[in-house]
């Protein structure tokens, strides 16, 4: 754990536990559903068969494995290693193959209204050229690749031309700042970078290829950038370096034969928040992490894919993105929406509206966007018709049993299951959710690991907690979806996830066990906070705020919100000038907005604090310790808890007089 002290689980989310209202699934849903009961135990029997039965069903093999998994190494582990494969053929080829290239991949809704469709054919020639370009560009197997990119088409392409090339890919959010950029290119050392002029949001292009331009400016190792032209607005372009995408796809060959690859070859890194300042890379292999994003796919969602329309409302950007918009998706041959904007653009209905076109059967998407749709109120659903919707999926935080309540109802027409699923960008699939047809669902629980993986809750001395209990969230074997590690720093993985109970990978979570054994997550145990389901660390919000001329020491906690889950607030002690300035000002004026600016500049309009309190002091423990649930209590509203270890206890009284005074 970081220098700060842990949260402890549980204390303000017990109330969750009185909620007992069960949703068993429906017996027409249970007879027709892909899941049945009898998984759990075939899997419990032989794990290792069972994973080495759904790779072969779900996944074709250029060379099949003899070996399932190697934990010789652990905690890095090996699934399937002798096997070989590509990912953009199991993606793409193989449906095209067996004659399903007339059959839509992806319906594409831009934000202004503009649509495109494109069939598993045309995603193949599509894919197929890109790879070509990329090759062209001097992109080998291996090189890393980075992609910033909308939520257009060309952001599924990018990724499956990486992948059928071999060339790990690195989506960086399109949210992200040049900074943020630029740090994850050095980390990855990318050679190529994909993004376009812009894109749509809230009713305006808004420009991505600037950032890319500043980060580069800042030196990279950076040969080529290939930019898809989206807005069509003006861009700086730098001759030989920069490619228009466009140009790059028509001159290159349709036809590319995919290169297979290990099944631990790298698929991609995708950066995560930690508890320190620097992000971590998060690294995926091909061959366990397509087999569990297909059959999760498969079953969480009960997809059918002769008639299911499915859409995730998840930016490629975070790894909900790549494993179901990209990977989980595609591999199910399913046909799904793509959408590039904002809910509420032009109005709160948006979202409904694309339901009721495209006739969406299966939805995923995030707590806070359900609060924020509850919040606008029901007359935006109700003006559509949402009949088509049969399963409807939750991710990203703890969904609070009265928006489970709300989206059951008020989108599911009262019928749909809705799948809760816990996971993370490390676990790269789906780990915890009822399956609908077999779970009877508990609103606000993700209950039951799935069939294949197992997890524990732990107390503070690593022994299972009995039912009723709680404690943290461990996974207790190995799953084939799991990380192999942080891009380049194999004793920061050690560390982060296998030092605080032996043996067993520490998710970072709290959770508890009620009287059935299922599995309620309390939220983060660490100094990571869930903003809008994304993950932010305060030690790098921090960072941001120091690295400003006027500030001397800042701390930043989570603060509860009832839109966003939680919310950014930092405590921040001013240097001697800006102290000054700020009294001419008043009240802090231009330098909290000045800070909350910076903050976005250096990582991303996400990490912008809601507030910021200038403070003369900051909480300490005599040894130097920020003690962050004292501001937390007063971020929450609350009076300040035990002060009785502060070094200076006069410390809190003050803090909470400026609060009122301010
Ligand atoms: C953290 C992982 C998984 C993709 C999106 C976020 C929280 C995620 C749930 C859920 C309770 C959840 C956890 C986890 N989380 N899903 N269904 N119930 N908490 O991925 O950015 O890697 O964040 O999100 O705290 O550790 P991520």
């Amino acid at each position: 754990m970081s220098q700060n002290e842990a949260t402890q689980p549980g204390a303000d989310l017990e109330n969750l536990l009185h909620e007992t209202r069960t949703f068993p699934p429906s017996p027409e849903f249970a007879a027709q559903a892909n899941a049945t009961v009898e998984m759990y135990d075939v899997a419990a029997t032989d794990r290792e068969a069972f994973w080495a039965q759904q790779a072969r069903e779900l996944i074709t093999w250029s060379k099949d494995f003899t070996e399932v998994l190697d934990f010789s190494g652990a905690p890095v582990a090996r699934w399937f290693a002798d096997g070989t494969l590509n990912a953009a053929y199991n993606a793409v080829d193989r449906h095209v193959e067996a004659g399903l290239g007339d059959r839509v991949a992806i319906h594409f809704e831009g934000e202004p209204g503009d649509t495109r469709t494109l069939t598993y054919a045309e995603l193949k020639d599509q894919v197929s050229r890109a790879a070509n370009a990329l090759t062209e560009l001097g992109v080998a197997t291996g090189d890393r690749v980075a992609i910033y990119l909308p939520m257009i088409p060309e952001a599924v392409i990018a990724m499956l031309a990486c992948a059928r090339i071999g060339a790990p890919h690195s989506v960086v959010f399109g949210g992200f700042s040049a900074e943020a950029l630029h740090s994850r290119i050095i980390d990855a050392d990318a050679r190529v970078v994909i993004t376009a002029d812009g894109g749509y949001r809230r009713g305006k292009p808004s420009a991505l290829k600037p950032a890319v331009d500043e980060a580069l400016a800042k030196g990279t190792d950076v040969r080529h950038v290939l930019v898809v032209e989206r807005t069509g607005q003006e861009v700086a372009w730098t001759e030989g370096r920069d490619v228009r995408w466009g140009e790059a796809l028509e001159a290159a060959s349709p036809e590319h034969a995919p290169v297979d690859v290990e099944a631990e070859h790298p698929l991609f890194i995708l950066y995560t928040s930690g508890t320190t300042g620097k992000p971590k890379g998060i690294l995926h292999t091909t061959g366990g992490y397509l087999t569990q994003t297909a059959f999760t796919f498969r079953h969480v969602f009960d997809h059918k894919p002769e008639t299911d329309v499915y859409w995730c409302t998840a930016d490629i950007g975070w790894v909900t993105g790549h494993s179901y918009v990209t990977y989980g998706p595609l591999l199910n041959g399913t046909t799904q929406v793509l959408y590039e904007g904002t809910p509420d653009t032009p109005d709160k209905d948006r979202w409904w509206d694309i339901v009721e076109k495209y006739k969406v059967t299966i939805l995923y998407t995030a707590p806070t966007a359900i609060r924020a749709c509850m919040k606008w109120g029901e007359e935006y659903p109700n003006k559509h018709d949402l009949s088509s919707l049969r399963v409807l999926g939750s991710v990203g935080e703890p969904i609070n049993p009265e928006a489970w309540i709300w989206y059951r109802n008020t989108i599911g027409g009262g019928k749909t299951p809705i799948v809760d699923t816990w996971w993370q960008t490390e676990t790269g699939a789906i780990m915890i959710s009822p399956l609908p047809g077999v779970t009877a669902a508990k609103p606000g629980s993700a209950q039951v690991p799935l069939p294949g993986i197992s997890a524990d809750v732990l107390n503070e001395a690593g022994k299972p907690v009995p039912n009723g209990g709680g404690g943290y969230l461990v996974l207790t074997e190995p799953w084939p979806s799991m990380l192999r590690g942080i891009w380049g720093d194999p004793q920061r993985f050690q560390e982060t996830y296998w030092s605080r109970f032996e043996n067993m990978y520490f998710a970072g979570d709290g959770a508890k066990k009620d009287e059935d054994g299922d599995v309620w997550l309390l939220g983060r145990v660490d100094d990571v906070m869930n903003v809008s389901g994304h993950r932010l660390s305060t030690t790098e919000i921090e960072s941001a705020l120091v690295s400003h001329p006027s500030v001397a020491e800042a701390a930043v906690v989570g603060a509860k919100d009832d839109t966003t889950g939680q919310a950014v607030v930092a405590f921040v002690i001013l240097r001697a000038e800006a102290v000054s300035r700020a009294d001419e000002e008043g009240e802090g004026g231009d330098v909290v907005a000045e800070l909350r600016n910076h903050v976005a500049k250096e990582i991303g309009p996400i990490a912008k604090p809601r507030s910021i309190l200038v403070v003369a002091e900051l909480p300490k423990t005599r040894s130097g310790k920020i003690m962050r649930r004292l501001l937390r209590d007063i971020a929450e509203g609350r009076e300040a808890g035990d002060v009785t270890t502060l070094a200076d206890s006069s410390v809190m009284e003050q803090i909470s007089k400026g609060m009122k005074a301010g």
